[in-house]
């Protein structure tokens, strides 16, 4: 498969996963490319100001795989405007990973993957497979990186 891991990240967490997950494709035979969604203002909190700097096109794509952190609960504006601003997504497999520094999913991590799948749905397609990586846990953390990029992994066949 042609796939494509498209993040927001600004510290290197949700990079470092995207990292493995992009060598455990490449080692499965698959086609990988990894991208980076950028900002010149990329902590704005309003959506309304951010100002993209790269938007990666999914268009070569069979498999994508959104990624980036939780703030303030949500998912960063510069990736909501990324993502708004996709054409369709219909008939490509999409999954999708936060990562997060407080412990448990339930404290905006899931909730932010919802917003993901919103934003995937509203482009014609949903998430297949997801993922929570609370961070401050290193052994906690190992765990849920191994779980994400099984399952992750898992869709491409
Ligand atoms: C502006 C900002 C807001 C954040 N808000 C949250 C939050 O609401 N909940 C949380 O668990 N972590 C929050 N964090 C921590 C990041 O989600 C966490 O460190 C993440 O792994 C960073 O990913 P990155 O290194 O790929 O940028 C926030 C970090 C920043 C910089």
């Amino acid at each position: 498969m042609n796939i494509g891991i498209i993040i927001f990240s600004k510290t290197g967490n949700t990079l470092s996963v995207a990292e493995k997950l992009r060598d455990t494709l490449l080692s499965k035979g698959h086609q990988v490319l990894l991208d980076k969604v950028t900002a010149s203002n990329d902590i704005e909190m309003d959506p309304g100001k951010i100002m993209l700097t790269n938007s990666p096109s999914t268009q070569d794509y069979d498999m994508i795989i959104f990624a980036a952190p939780v703030y303030g609960g949500r998912l960063p504006s510069a990736m909501q405007v990324y993502l708004h601003g996709l054409h369709s997504l219909e008939g490509k497999l999409v999954a999708g990973f936060v990562t997060q520094a407080f412990p448990f999913p339930s404290w905006g991590g899931n909730q932010t993957i919802r917003v993901l799948d919103n934003l995937v749905r509203s482009k014609g397609s949903k998430l297949s497979a997801t993922g929570v990586i609370n961070w401050t846990f290193p052994r906690k953390r190992k765990a849920l990186i191994a779980e994400t990029v099984e399952k992750i992994a898992a869709l491409s066949a």
